[in-house]
């Protein structure tokens, strides 16, 4: 379960284990039938995996993604509500997510292979070098945000990029492409 969780996840490792160990106790029927399996919370600060967290458990617990039911907690944050009396205090608890650990070249690892995944059915070949990773982790990664930011600089460096070659019929089938970042930080696209 771990492993499963953490083909998705990128560290959080207390968090990942605290589901693994709720799964597993329910699996073998230790747990009291009459309550909920587990309930969490996970406070932290943006892009750290929270969600993304939930989604993997929903897909690889109950089958799907779409199996996650999601509330807008979002009143919760007004400043003056009772709730946002009761959700600070709650928050006074120690974090269990931590934004420091996210490790966000691990993460743009992941990314890279899923886009490479997706070219594998139009028969397309990817590569890029060490030096594009560097340039998009560092474009992706802002602390305030977590790896929030790191899908969209993908979007942008990788796969605007190939789509616009793609359409322009620069790059087809059976090409294999390598992506390279500049001295000057601009990107070249190798197609041969
Ligand atoms: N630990 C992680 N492992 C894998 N991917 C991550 C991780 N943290 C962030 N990401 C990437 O960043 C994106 C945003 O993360 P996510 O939606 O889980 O943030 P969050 O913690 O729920 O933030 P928020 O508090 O804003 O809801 C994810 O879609 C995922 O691609
Ligand atoms: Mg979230």
């Amino acid at each position: 379960m771990e492993e499963t969780l953490h083909k998705r996840v990128i560290g959080q490792d207390k968090a990942v284990k605290a589901i693994s160990c709720a799964l597993c106790r329910a699996q073998v029927g230790l747990k009291n039938p009459d309550r909920p399996i587990a309930r969490f919370i996970f406070p932290g600060p943006t892009g750290v995996g929270k969600t993304e967290l939930a989604k993997s458990l929903a897909s690889c617990y109950f089958g799907s993604e779409d199996y996650m039911i999601r509330f807008d907690m979002s009143e919760y944050m007004e400043r003056h509500s009772r709730q946002a009396h009761w959700f600070t205090r709650m928050l006074a608890t120690p974090r269990i997510l931590e934004g420091g650990r996210v490790e966000v070249k691990e993460i743009a690892d992941k990314m890279l292979s899923e886009v490479c995944k997706r070219l594998k059915y139009r028969d397309i070949k990817l590569q890029v070098t060490k030096r594009f990773k560097d340039k998009v982790a560092k474009e992706g990664y802002e602390p305030k945000y977590g790896a929030r930011p790191l899908r969209r600089a993908f979007m942008r460096l990788l796969e605007d990029r190939l789509a616009e070659r793609i359409l322009m019929g620069e790059i087809r089938h059976e090409d294999s492409v390598i992506l390279d970042a500049n001295l000057d930080w601009s990107v070249t696209t190798f197609v041969n």
